[in-house]
């Protein structure tokens, strides 16, 4: 992986097109998550404060193509003005002569957002001619969207071929991370992978079990893999088509040298609400009818102990359903271990994925990982070992 950064560039007077993701959750007009805009600052006030015209473009939702008021980017370019503590100007077209306009009228210095790219069918289909459109408004192309480097879009992907392109120092901390985790990591290196299903994370177990010392399997996909090897798990969430998989998996790992972490008790319930009446079981006696919503005591001091010869970690996906109380105390005990750990200099701990964020922002711990990532599906595909199209592109 070799991308160029803004180390030595000159910027007085460039206008440089920022591709941001300024993709954050909007509910009711209201961002209910910053974070992506205060990750994205660093950037902003480089290029500014080194005389850069910034012209920020991201997509926004899925609007399929073409304009959509419900999916303007204009309130979060006036977020992004407060989380700046300046003024944002913005276009309401990302091309042609709106854009044109803005771009002109910018001072060395100063803020401009684009109208979100995915108002043109050109985006998404990576088109050359919408790529072009693009590349005309700038000198210079940076990429800071990360989270949006799995696609192949014409603001992630074409335009960084038609102008001198380069990381931004959000998506340079990003790969940087990512690297040293997974890379060339120092070893022991361990993954937690948790969440619901083995189906949809086959690849990224694949990629892994090749290149972690030891991967702990825990949510619901763990239920699979525990159904596989004959362990009861009464009414537990499970993927019964999944079972060979599963095996495979395991078999896989076991040739490769890596070990296979799978939970030795439970908490278990009757239903799935907040704060029914529980139990504490070993795995092995899981009762009919019962439901495993989070790892038990034992596996998780267990982990606790493991955590300690462990040198570099990679985590995406709770360990049990850590949004309904009780069965967030798996996932917040080992975050707060890890994050000691980390703190103490003592571990890299690396960790992404949209639940991940969420559950270690509940955690309380979100800001005391080596590196939290805000990316979701561009984390998991790095995961799998996929190239990214939107790195790809800064090479
Ligand atoms: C994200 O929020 O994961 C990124 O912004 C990518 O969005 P997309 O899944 O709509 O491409
Ligand atoms: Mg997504």
């Amino acid at each position: 992986m070799s991308f160029r950064t803004l180390d030595g560039l000159t910027l007085a007077g460039k206008r440089v097109l920022l591709r941001a993701d300024l993709n954050v959750p909007l509910h009711d007009g209201r961002i209910t998550d910053r974070t992506r805009l205060e990750r994205l600052t660093p950037t902003i006030r480089e290029l500014a404060a080194r005389g850069a015209r910034v012209i920020v473009c991201s997509h926004f939702g899925r609007p399929k193509g073409k304009p959509d008021p419900a999916f303007s980017l204009a309130p979060i370019a006036a977020a992004l003005g407060e989380v700046l503590g300046r003024p944002v100007a913005f276009a309401a077209d990302c091309i042609g002569p709106a854009a044109q306009a803005a771009v002109a009228a910018l001072a060395p210095g100063g803020v401009l957002v684009l109208e979100n790219t995915r108002f043109h069918a050109g985006e998404e289909a990576n088109d050359p001619a919408f790529a072009q459109a693009l590349a005309d408004l700038a000198d210079l192309y940076v990429n800071d969207a990360f989270s949006a480097a799995h696609r192949a879009h014409a603001s992630t992907a074409a335009v960084a071929h038609l102008l001198p392109a380069y990381a931004g120092r959000l998506m340079q901390r990003e790969l940087e991370a990512l690297a040293a985790a997974l890379d060339h990591p120092a070893r022991p290196l361990a993954a937690i992978v948790g969440g619901a299903k083995v189906s949809t994370k086959l690849a990224l177990l694949g990629n892994l079990i090749a290149r972690v010392n030891a991967l702990v399997i825990a949510g619901a996909m763990a239920n699979t893999f525990l159904a596989a090897n004959g362990i009861a798990i009464g009414s537990s969430l499970e993927e019964p088509s999944m079972h060979d998989a599963a095996r495979q998996i395991a078999a896989a790992a076991k040739a490769a040298g890596c070990e296979i972490i799978l939970p030795i008790d439970a908490v278990t319930a009757t239903e799935f609400r907040a704060n029914p009446p529980t139990q504490m079981v070993a795995i092995d006696a899981v009762a009919p009818g019962t439901l495993i919503l989070d790892l038990g005591p034992a596996s998780v001091a267990r982990l606790v102990e493991k955590l300690a010869g462990w040198k570099t970690l990679v985590w995406n996906g709770p360990l049990g359903a850590f949004e309904t109380p009780p069965f967030d105390a798996a996932t917040t005990t080992l975050a707060r271990a890890v994050a000691e750990r980390t703190a103490a200099g003592r571990l890299l701990s690396v960790a992404g994925g949209g639940d991940t964020v969420a559950a270690l922002h509940h955690a309380g711990v979100a800001e005391q990982f080596s590196y939290l990532s805000t990316a979701g599906g561009a984390f998991l595909e790095w995961l799998e070992g996929k190239t990214l199209p939107g790195v790809a592109a800064l090479g």
